[in-house]
């Protein structure tokens, strides 16, 4: 399989990136190398280090990157681990980090990782394959209530209660094993009229899911903190978020900072990506860029 995810907010991202045309820079979910591979050609005198927890995506990026050579350093990591894994003469002197959250293209395309709704597959969900908790193990070990309390907090699915319920009779009699039999327990558990509205049933549970599954948003905060202590004044923080659960966490960490004079927030509003660029890549159409500068 090519590995091919279209960069998101590419040129924006680039740009507030780069401050220091010298500097060390680090991609935290390098995917397909599409922001770094703009970054190493632009930029010569640039060095990277490339982070994403997924062996395949670093597979794939090591080889689109690899006529820059030694110039990147790989990092087979979750981004909340960053501190441990960067050099510590080199905490405080990152140029800038940057963040384009959730999956690739790759990731959700493959069907056999589970991540979509529009085949039937295995239910797993991991970004990382070494993680033990998949959506498997969610769906059929976890309490109806956990269930629920997921499926509303990180779907903001207002059938939650009711989906859990139809989860947890249907497991009685056997496990659920495929995103194929969830597709058809929750269509059976949304009431026909509300199932006219808001896209397909499915797409907020399996949103909940992912990111049950990957611990999405206590890693990202997790990844913030750490980026803010590795970054050298004046470098960047950019963030790339695709809903409002992350943006929301941006938005409030960014705030955060600014009142503790850890620097300032540079886009006092985030940027979104252009109507032709929506056009081009539908799946670039709810993004939003902010980005903090260290003092
Ligand atoms: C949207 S893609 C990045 C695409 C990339 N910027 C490009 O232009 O090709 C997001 C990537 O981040 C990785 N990722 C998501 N959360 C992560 C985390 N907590 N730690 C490390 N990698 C993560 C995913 O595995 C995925 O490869």
């Amino acid at each position: 399989m090519t590995y091919s995810h279209v960069s998101v907010l590419s040129k924006e991202a680039l740009e507030y990136w780069v401050h220091d045309e010298e500097g060390i820079y680090i991609d935290a979910t390098v995917g397909g190398g599409g922001h770094s591979v703009q970054l190493l050609s632009q930029f010569p005198h640039v060095r990277l280090i490339a982070v994403d927890q997924d062996p395949v995506a670093i597979q794939a990026a090591q080889e689109r990157l690899k006529s820059f050579g030694d110039r990147v350093t790989w990092v087979r990591a979750n981004f909340r681990d960053l501190t441990e894994k960067i050099e510590p003469p080199l905490h405080t002197h990152i140029a800038g980090i940057l963040f384009d959250l959730g999956v690739s293209s790759p990731q959700f395309d493959d069907p056999s990782r589970g991540f979509t709704y529009q085949a039937d597959a295995a239910l797993d969900m991991r970004m990382d394959p070494s993680n033990p908790i998949t959506a498997f193990r969610l769906i059929n070990m976890r309490s109806k209530e956990e269930i629920a309390r997921a499926l509303h907090e990180w779907g903001e699915e207002r059938w939650a209660k009711r989906i859990a319920d139809f989860i947890v009779k249907a497991r009685e009699k056997e496990p659920i094993r495929t995103t194929g039999q969830l597709v058809e327990l929750i269509k059976a558990a949304i009431p026909a009229s509300a199932r006219r509205t808001g896209g397909h049933p499915a797409r907020r549970t399996f949103q909940a899911l992912r990111i049950w599954v990957n611990d999405e948003l206590a890693a990202l905060n997790q990844g913030l903190e750490t980026a803010q202590r590795l970054v050298a004044p004046k470098g960047r923080v950019v963030v790339i978020s695709f809903h409002s659960l992350e943006d929301r966490i941006v938005k409030h960490v960014f705030r955060q900072w600014e009142q503790e004079h850890k620097g300032h927030i540079v886009t006092k509003h985030p940027l979104t990506p252009s109507k032709e660029e929506v056009l081009d890549n539908p799946r670039s159409r709810s993004a939003k860029l902010r980005v903090f500068e260290q003092s």
